[in-house]
């Protein structure tokens, strides 16, 4: 299949398209470069051993979306596109929702003028918001704390209408729960153009010396070890469930949420440790209060995805480390 990937210069979106290609469908990737980089190109024509096309250009350029759709012929599309950044968010309201839902409703009508109706949604476990029960599976309520989570939640109810509107539309919103982790030859990985707000990233860049120390929001949940608890997922199993959730369209129409995570939660200092066993390096933590909005656990039931999509996460927590730790010393060593 020809698949436009939003956001396809971005963290998921990159690794995705080594996948998609793996799998023998001809990606086109489509980013306005706002939290990634046009080198990413390069380094992904490079792992697959071909060049991938890249067109320059937002989402809420709707004409521009329509002319590629019908120039490249798209037969599905991948919706990365978004900004994620929860206290940008609430600080930022309008332009999250400018770009994450009216960057969507540009989309959609591009596509319905195109006339495709197969859509993959990269969506969030954000959307459960405190947990009522763990693990959490798709039937959960669902809720928003934030600018961001809100943004993702309409976005995912629009994509229901626009389902049950035309029996023709076939859509998968993708909860992600949390994604960690690089492709295997450290060509490309999670790369935020500013001071991450995410663990991992920042832990990896702990461990070179670019900071001095993580800070724990919150040793007092209620867990093992008072720290915040995730169901961390790498980001090439994440990649590979894209591929399944578009096999799984070709069968299926109507709208669904499908959980990808591995079922299985992590503290932060578990995490912690797992990185010093990888990267022999030693991270100098310091608790803090608890970062607001943050949820104590959170994991996923993902038999859903299991059952549907015949898809697993297999990666363990040692591999997401190491690669995310051979991501980082690559990039620090080209800088
Ligand atoms: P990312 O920032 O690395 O990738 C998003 C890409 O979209 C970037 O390359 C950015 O330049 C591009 N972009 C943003 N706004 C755009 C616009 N208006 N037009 C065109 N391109 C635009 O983020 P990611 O981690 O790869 O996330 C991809 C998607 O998955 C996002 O929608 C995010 O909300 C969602 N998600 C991410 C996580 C996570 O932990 N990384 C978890 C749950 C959901
Ligand atoms: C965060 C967002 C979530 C979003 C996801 C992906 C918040 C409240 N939630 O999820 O909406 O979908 O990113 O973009 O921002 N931690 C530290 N120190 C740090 C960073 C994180 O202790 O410097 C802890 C957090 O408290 C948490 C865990 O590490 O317990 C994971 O944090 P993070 O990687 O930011 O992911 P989430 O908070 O789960």
């Amino acid at each position: 299949m020809n698949i436009l990937l939003t956001g396809g210069t971005g963290y998921i979106g990159s690794h995705t398209a080594i996948e998609l290609t793996n799998a023998g469908h001809h990606v086109l990737l489509f980013d306005n470069l706002s939290n990634s980089a046009e080198k990413v190109v390069e380094r992904l024509s490079q792992i697959a051993g071909k060049n991938l096309t890249f067109v320059y250009g937002d989402v809420r350029e709707a004409e521009k979306i329509r002319k590629i759709l019908q120039q490249y012929q798209i037969d599905a599309v991948i919706h990365f596109a978004g900004l994620k950044a929860v206290a940008d968010s609430v600080k930022a309201p309008v332009e999250y929702y400018a770009n994450n839902v009216q960057g969507t409703i540009n989309l959609l009508e591009a596509m319905q003028l195109a006339d495709i109706k197969t859509l993959v949604f990269s969506s969030s476990a954000t959307v459960y918001g405190e947990p009522d029960y763990l693990p959490i599976d798709e039937s959960h309520p669902t809720s928003a704390v934030n600018p961001y989570g809100r943004s993702k939640l309409h976005i995912e109810e629009m994509l229901k209408d626009v389902a049950s509107s035309d029996s023709e539309w076939r859509i998968a919103c993708l909860r992600y729960f949390n994604p960690v982790g690089a492709h295997q030859s450290g060509l490309i990985g999670e790369s935020p153009n500013d001071t991450p707000n995410n663990l991992m990233p920042f832990l990896a860049r702990v461990a070179t010396g670019a900071y001095p120390e993580l800070k724990v929001f919150g040793n007092d949940y209620p867990t093992s070890d008072g720290t915040g608890v995730r169901d961390y997922i790498h980001v090439m199993d994440l990649a590979e469930g894209h591929v399944a959730a578009l096999e799984y369209l070709k069968e299926h129409r109507g709208w669904h949420a499908i959980n990808l995570g591995t079922g299985r939660g992590y503290s932060v200092l578990e995490l912690v440790h797992a990185f010093e066993a990888a990267s022999g390096q030693n991270i100098p933590v310091k608790f803090i209060s608890r970062r607001q909005g943050d949820v104590a656990i959170c994991y996923a039931d993902s038999s859903k995805a299991a059952a549907e999509l015949n898809w697993r996460a297999r990666r363990d927590l040692a591999d997401m480390c190491m690669s995310a730790w051979l991501f980082q010393k690559k990039t620090d060593s080209e800088s």
